[in-house]
């Protein structure tokens, strides 16, 4: 039977968590995965939040292991077990290594790092249990390529998360469970926008983005839904480049 990437019925009948699920990729992610049939929550930290048609919220701060407990048991309850988990909180710095805190270390590695470990250190036992999951993280092309705007804090986290996703790869696949990490180039979200003090200069061949402009959160959207869906199931710990063809491999 032939399997198609878009559709209503892509995600039919899929739970999805997401975090960071108010961010310029996680909503776009969120809105997609709700559009292809998944019951979407899509978490982040403030209180309440707007989100697109057919999608929840509910507050999750990544970095809290009780909270951690709670959004699960909470969405469990409400939609079912979790079958796909799509981390997209994160933060970014661009100190140089020479004047950089370890207040900032620890403050990217809690949120890129340690904020990919507690959602998926609570789901993956359950979905090896169930025989069935999907795991994403956004991880990015500086993990590749040594960062594009951002310091050696949040190249180092990112890194980790690529590692982890491997990790997570190779125990899952006998028993149903998939991990894949994202590595997108710059992508035009308030990340972006941060970094670059909304100066970033237009995107080009000449400034490294053979594809000549910078990513939206749609393009991202779109891979990571292949990443989520029966589309993809032969493919599991990969570190998908979206990138405009800025990094190749
Ligand atoms: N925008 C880019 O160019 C780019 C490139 C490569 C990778 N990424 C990564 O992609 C992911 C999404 O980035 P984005 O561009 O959508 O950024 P964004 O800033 O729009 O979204 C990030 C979201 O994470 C949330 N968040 C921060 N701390 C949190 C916490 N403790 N708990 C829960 N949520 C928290 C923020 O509230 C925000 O909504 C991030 O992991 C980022 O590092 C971004």
């Amino acid at each position: 039977m032939a399997l198609h990437l878009s559709g209503p019925s892509t995600l039919e009948g899929r739970t999805v968590l997401i975090t960071g699920g108010t961010g310029g990729m996680g909503r776009a992610i969120a809105t997609n995965f709700a559009a292809a049939g998944a019951r979407v929550v899509a978490t982040d930290i403030a209180e309440h939040a707007d989100v697109g048609p057919g999608v929840s919220y509910l507050r999750y701060d990544v970095t809290s292991r009780s909270e951690t407990d709670a959004v699960v048991e909470q969405v469990t309850h409400t939609h079912g077990p979790i079958d796909i988990l799509v981390l997209c909180a994160g933060t970014i710095s661009r100190t140089p290594l020479g004047d950089s805190t370890d207040e900032e270390w620890d403050s990217i590695f809690d949120v890129n790092v340690r904020g990919v470990v507690n959602p998926t250190r609570k789901l993956f036992p359950q979905m090896v249990e169930r025989g069935f999951g999907k795991i994403l993280a956004c991880g990015s092309i500086a993990a590749k390529n040594g960062g594009v705007a951002s310091g050696p804090a949040y190249v180092s986290a990112k890194s980790a998360v690529h590692g982890l996703m491997r990790w997570i790869a190779k125990a899952g696949a006998p028993h149903g469970v998939y991990a894949n990490t994202l590595a997108p180039g710059p992508v035009e979200t308030a990340m972006w926008a941060k970094v670059t003090n909304n100066q970033a200069p237009a995107a080009s061949a000449a400034t490294g983005v053979p594809l000549g402009r910078w990513g939206n959160a749609d393009d991202i959207a779109q891979a990571a839904l292949f990443l989520c869906s029966p589309a993809s199931n032969w493919i599991t710990g990969t570190s998908l480049d979206v990138s405009g063809g800025m990094w190749m491999d």
